[in-house]
C-alpha cells in the first residue's frame, strides 16, 4: 500500500466495501462465463470465443480492482464461499443456464448489476478519490459495452 497514495487518495466512507463487492460481483461472473464456455456445446450460434473472451473480460476487472484494494491497504474476501453473499448475486449456478438463451438472459441480470454497482461506485467517489473514480467509469463503460452485446445476440434471436 502507498502511505501517500492513502493519504492524499484515500477512499470515502463505503469505498472499501464496495470494491469488496465489485470483486466478488466480478469472480462470480468470471466462473459464470468459464464454466458456460466448458459446456457451451449446443449452446447456439456465437462465435467460438465469446464465453471465453467474456470470462476474460471479468477476469481483468477482477484484477484491477483487486489492485486498487491492495493500494487502499485491503484485501478482497480469499473465500469463493464468500462471493455469492458478497456480490449480492447468490450463486449463479451456472450449470442451470444451459440454453443460450437462457444463459445470456441471465448474463444481462448481472451485468447490469455491475452497471447499477459501478455507477454508485463513481458517484460516491467522485470529487473525492480520483483513482477509484476513474477506475468506477473505466468499469461501468467495460459492463455497458457487455449488456449491449448480450442484448444484441438476443436480439438477434428473436429473428431468427
Ligand atoms: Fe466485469
Amino acid at each position: 500500500m502507498g502511505k501517500k497514495n492513502i493519504e492524499i487518495a484515500g477512499p470515502s466512507d463505503g469505498t472499501i466495501e464496495m470494491l469488496k463487492k465489485a470483486y466478488a460481483l466480478e469472480m462470480s461472473a468470471f466462473h459464470y462465463w468459464f464454466y458456460i464456455d466448458q459446456y457451451a456445446e449446443g449452446l447456439g450460434f456465437l462465435h467460438s470465443d465469446f464465453y471465453s473472451e467474456s470470462a476474460n473480460d471479468e477476469l481483468e476487472h477482477a484484477k484491477k480492482v483487486a489492485l486498487r484494494l491492495d493500494q487502499l491497504g485491503a484485501k478482497a474476501t480469499d473465500n469463493p464461499q464468500d462471493w455469492a453473499e458478497v456480490s449480492g448475486l447468490g450463486n449463479l449456478e451456472p450449470g442451470k443456464h444451459v440454453t443460450l438463451r437462457n444463459a445470456l438472459e441471465y448474463a444481462l441480470e448481472f451485468e447490469r448489476t455491475a452497471i447499477a454497482h459501478y455507477n454508485e461506485l463513481a458517484s460516491s467517489t467522485q470529487g473525492k478519490d480520483h483513482i477509484t473514480y476513474h477506475l468506477a467509469l473505466d468499469l461501468v463503460s467495460d459492463e455497458a459495452k457487455d449488456e449491449q452485446d448480450i442484448e444484441d445476440i438476443l436480439d438477434k434471436l428473436e429473428i431468427s
